[in-house]
């Protein structure tokens, strides 16, 4: 079987964006793939975290991994910071990264013309550590949203890299991002990705979020002056709410436009509202359910932990054996 692998991090609780752009897609390929699904608690110490809010945000996003349907009877579920071999790899492909590469990341540039303090060098090294989380399992498959897509680029050309100067030991990934859904906007700013860093809570809906915030958030959601249900490039704000609507209703875009044709926007968000609300309901029971125990919780983790790092210290023994480290 065909290795995925895939990683949120634990930074702020979930939003729809990463149900629709990657999680979702996610359990469909439980049955035709061995999948590691991975909360990357090292990644999101790049910017500051709270140390009380990271454990919470941490078991949370692994009980919607669950909640949201993926079963770890057939998916390894696990924390990045109890396999050692992530970092570990990690620094001996930042010794084979190029800064110049490094520079180029749009992420990077984004996040550190944001950043208040200084930055730091985690910061920078990100995408490397994102490169050995895959490459370690030997991945095939990586399913994400379409703003990662640049950091796969530098995965597989870590892994050729690699390969080219000692010998055949990597897998080079390939990236799998769906054409829909790929990157929801934020409500607020439609020509941005909806985060759940944002400043502004009204620019993105979280999978625990009540009824009444989603409808209040939905309600306040920026269109524009038009008035027509469209989906086009003038009215992104629109179109973002048609994407999320299909996303949640699995109705075709198409045939949601012909069903609003003359419709108000006030009438079409109090449906979306609905729409989104029923379908992060099962969602939420089940997350309601899981995070209350967490014994059963701990129990995944543990067990993930072991599997991953039997399959990641394969790896690393011969990457170390072949870049001329001695074996204990
Ligand atoms: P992150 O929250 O940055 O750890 O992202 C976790 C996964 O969700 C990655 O695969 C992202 O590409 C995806 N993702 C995050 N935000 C969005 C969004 N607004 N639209 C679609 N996919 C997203
Ligand atoms: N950088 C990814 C994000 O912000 C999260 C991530 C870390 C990841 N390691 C990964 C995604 C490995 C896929 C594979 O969304």
């Amino acid at each position: 079987k065909k290795i995925v692998f895939s990683g949120v991090q634990p930074s702020g609780a979930l939003t729809i964006g990463n149900y629709i752009g990657a999680i979702r897609n996610w359990v469909e390929l439980q049955d035709e793939y061995d999948c590691y699904y991975c909360v990357v608690d090292q990644h999101a110490i790049t910017v500051p975290q709270v140390p009380k809010d990271l454990r919470k945000n941490t078991l949370d996003v692994l009980a919607l991994f669950l909640a949201a349907g993926i079963d770890p009877e057939k998916s390894v579920l696990f924390i990045q910071s109890h396999v050692p071999a992530h970092t570990e790899l990690s620094w001996v492909l930042n010794t084979m990264t190029y800064m110049g590469q490094l520079n180029r990341m749009t992420q990077f540039k984004e996040k550190s013309r944001r950043a208040e303090e200084n930055l730091n060098a985690g910061l920078f090294t990100y995408p490397v550590l994102m490169a050995s989380d895959i490459l370690l399992y030997q991945t095939e498959l990586v399913p994400v949203g379409e703003d990662q897509k640049q950091h796969l680029e530098l995965a597989r050309d870590l892994a050729e890299r690699f390969n080219n100067r000692y010998s055949d030991t990597f897998k080079v990934p390939d990236p799998l991002i769906k054409e829909f859904g790929a990157r929801i906007m934020s409500l607020q700013d439609p020509t941005s990705k909806m985060s759940k860093s944002d400043f502004d809570e009204n620019g993105y809906i979280l999978l625990l979020d009540s009824p009444d915030v989603i409808t209040r958030k939905i309600k306040r959601a920026v269109t524009d002056s038009k008035g027509t249900i469209d989906y086009n490039e003038e009215q992104l704000g629109i179109k973002n709410l048609l994407n999320i609507y299909s996303a949640f209703s699995n109705e075709e875009v198409d045939e949601i436009v012909i069903k609003y044709e003359g419709q108000g926007y006030g009438k079409f968000k109090g449906d979306l509202a609905e729409v989104v609300i029923e379908g992060l309901k099962p969602i939420q029971e089940k997350y309601d359910y899981l995070v209350k125990n967490k014994d059963y919780l701990e129990k995944i983790y543990k067990d993930g932990a072991d599997r991953a790092a039997y399959q990641a210290m394969k790896t690393l023994r011969k990457v170390y054996k072949k870049i001329g480290f001695i074996p204990r």
